[in-house]
């Protein structure tokens, strides 16, 4: 199998669940607050883990308590950490999270040590860097960690001719169009991908015309999820729609996440991208029926593969 290197963050997640999320101004009553692990970069390298893959995660946490649970929490489910720095001067990042009773979320994050995941962090250790490209076939990134970091990593990771998978969450509006050529493939969902290309996504067509933009700055594929609605495949070849199992969604909360550390998976282990979208589809339809972030992530036999 082949073996992917997550680069990216690391969060201990406050997680409240409330009726509906505040809006400005408001006071309102939560009904339960929980501590448990996450982050975009930690939530992809967990289930990759967690699925039975091989796979390395790099990033950052601080000298405290958050940190060493979130290292732990990996560990446990066979990720190497031996890539995670532990900053001495840095706490460990932190996600605030409102989860309202449809199971949609909205979230605040502290970056700490992930904010200083920089180029020259990383770049100390420059020959164990190349070293852990070289040594791994599918690179995975998300956007939850300094751009020049993920810049940094892509182009070293093109330089090896590196499968390259950049989920671009959380979404930001100032990217250079440079920074997404040679990217094998991106997943935003609606959302991130009206941010990313500053045109609206209301419709399947919109989202069609967005995703041919991404391509022409360079991406190969894009895979534009739709949550309940399925997905689209866009690249130069074609445009493929995949429907999506319909679910009652308690928790999307790292289901993005899920749905790309499957779909890498799927890729490690030698599937076409259709079958690692299908893959990627199924594994997230069970984590949005589960709480929390690294805690809704299946393990390989709940995920049917009949259609996979
Ligand atoms: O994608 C979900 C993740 O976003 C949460 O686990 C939280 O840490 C934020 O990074």
């Amino acid at each position: 199998m082949k073996k992917i290197l997550v680069v990216g963050s690391l969060n201990m997640d406050c997680v409240i669940e409330t009726p509906h999320i505040p809006r400005a101004g408001e006071t309102i009553s939560g009904r339960n607050v929980v501590f448990t692990p996450g982050g975009k970069g930690a939530n992809q390298a967990y289930a990759i883990g967690k699925l039975g893959g091989s796979v390395k995660m790099l990033g950052a946490v601080g000298k405290d308590s958050f940190g060493q649970t979130l290292k732990n929490n990996l560990a446990n489910v066979g990720v190497d950490v031996s890539e995670i720095s532990v900053l001495e001067h840095e706490p460990t990042g932190q996600a605030f999270i409102s989860i309202d009773d449809e199971g949609e979320n909205s979230i605040i994050i502290i970056p700490g040590a992930n904010g200083a995941l920089t180029p020259e962090l990383i770049g100390k250790k420059e020959e164990s860097l190349k070293k852990n490209i070289e040594n791994s076939d599918i690179i995975v990134m998300q956007l939850e960690i300094p751009l020049e970091t993920v810049t940094y990593v892509k182009e070293l990771a093109a330089s090896f001719q590196k499968t390259i998978i950049v989920d671009p969450a959380p979404a930001v509006t100032d990217i250079p169009d440079s920074f997404w050529n040679g990217i094998d493939y991106i997943k935003p969902n609606e959302t991130e991908l009206s941010i990313l290309t500053g045109k609206p996504t209301g419709t399947r067509e919109e989202i069609i015309e967005g995703a041919k933009s991404m391509l022409h700055k360079g991406v190969r594929n894009v895979i534009a999820t739709m949550g309940g609605k399925g997905c689209l495949l866009v690249n130069k070849d074609s445009t493929q729609f995949f429907e999506s199992r319909s679910v009652k969604a308690i928790d999307t909360t790292a289901a993005g996440d899920c749905f790309t550390a499957a779909f890498a998976l799927a890729l490690a282990e030698g599937k076409s991208c259709q079958k690692a979208i299908a893959f990627g589809q199924e594994a997230s339809a069970i984590a949005v029926t589960r709480k929390g972030a690294q805690a809704s992530i299946p393990n390989r036999q709940e995920i049917t593969e009949t259609s996979c």
